[in-house]
């Protein structure tokens, strides 16, 4: 028996659309394996309700099948679906170290990246790394086509979930085709300067490099009260704040001193626009670890 425990992540982080990631410090996925002829998969924890038990329909059954590991497989939800956070990402990075160490593959965190975005795809419909790299492996993680590139980094930030759905396949029907030629080159400035905050570890940068002005408006729509939620945290003192991942939770970097004030402020932006909310003071974590 071997369990894993996976952080929760923020992709995109604006500039960085399936690019960009961070593990969060909280919360995660507990994943459970033991050896069996075949797999079967168990889901208890928060949102289960809909996740599906099928191998073929859940995140971690690709990964099983991937690196030819069947086994039965409990997961424990720390993060909820469709949440924005990462959630199948966090269940398919623990399954890929989880099982990697039950049948001792022998694999790197970061050749097992590939092998938990398989899950991923079985989500969202596409395989990309931005989630399942930073769960893996901890920090600021760069996924590209080459490979993924990670820093360590330490930023606050402040995650505000709000109770409401947002799949990750409606959110990416919505993404724009292409993007004029100034708004590529203010992606470029924006992603480049959030990266070099990331490096230094400066809220101020890394918040200047968190603003998108191409799939951010568009997934903007699918969340009540997304404009007002951003204004209030930045006047609670935010650097930078954009939706974590596909939506809909919203991600604020700051500096610590006004992690606080900026967690109110999302919640009651959220409450003023009718909408439930649950917030994560946080920070950028470690990655995918064997607990037991
Ligand atoms: N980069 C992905 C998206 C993250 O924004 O659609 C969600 O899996």
């Amino acid at each position: 028996m071997v369990t894993v425990r996976a952080p929760a992540t923020s992709a995109n982080l604006g500039s960085g659309f399936d690019v960009f990631g961070v593990a969060l410090d909280r919360p995660a996925d507990v994943v459970r394996v033991r050896r069996a002829s075949e797999t079967t998969i168990e889901v208890t924890g928060a949102g289960s309700q809909f996740i599906p038990e099928d191998p073929d329909e859940n995140t971690v059954g690709a990964v099983a099948e991937a690196l030819d590991a069947p086994a039965h497989i409990h997961i424990d939800k720390g993060v909820r679906p469709a949440s924005g956070l990462g959630s199948s990402a966090a269940s398919a990075a623990a399954a890929a170290v989880a099982l990697d160490r039950l049948y001792d593959r022998g694999l790197s965190k970061k050749e097992l990246v590939p092998i938990a975005a398989k899950g991923e795809k079985v989500v969202s419909g596409d395989a990309h790394d931005d989630n399942v790299a930073p769960s893996i492996l901890g920090g600021f993680t760069i996924a590209t086509e080459g490979g993924v590139t990670k820093v360590d980094a330490d930023i606050p930030l402040v995650t505000c979930l709000p109770d409401i759905v947002v799949s990750t396949r409606d959110a990416r029907a919505v993404v724009p085709d292409g993007a004029r030629t100034a708004q590529v080159v203010k992606t470029v400035g924006n992603a480049a300067t959030l990266t070099t905050g990331m490096h230094r570890s400066d809220p101020d940068l890394v918040g200047r490099g968190m603003d998108d002005s191409v799939v951010t408006p568009a997934r903007a729509e699918l969340i009540t009260g997304y404009d007002a939620v951003r204004e209030a945290a930045f006047e609670a003192g935010a650097t930078g704040v954009t939706i974590s991942g596909a939506g809909p939770s919203v991600v604020a970097a700051c500096h610590e001193s006004d992690q606080r004030a900026i967690a109110t402020a999302m919640v009651e932006a959220f409450d003023d626009a009718g909408v439930e909310a649950r917030v994560y003071q946080t920070g950028i974590g470690r990655g995918a670890e064997v607990v037991d």
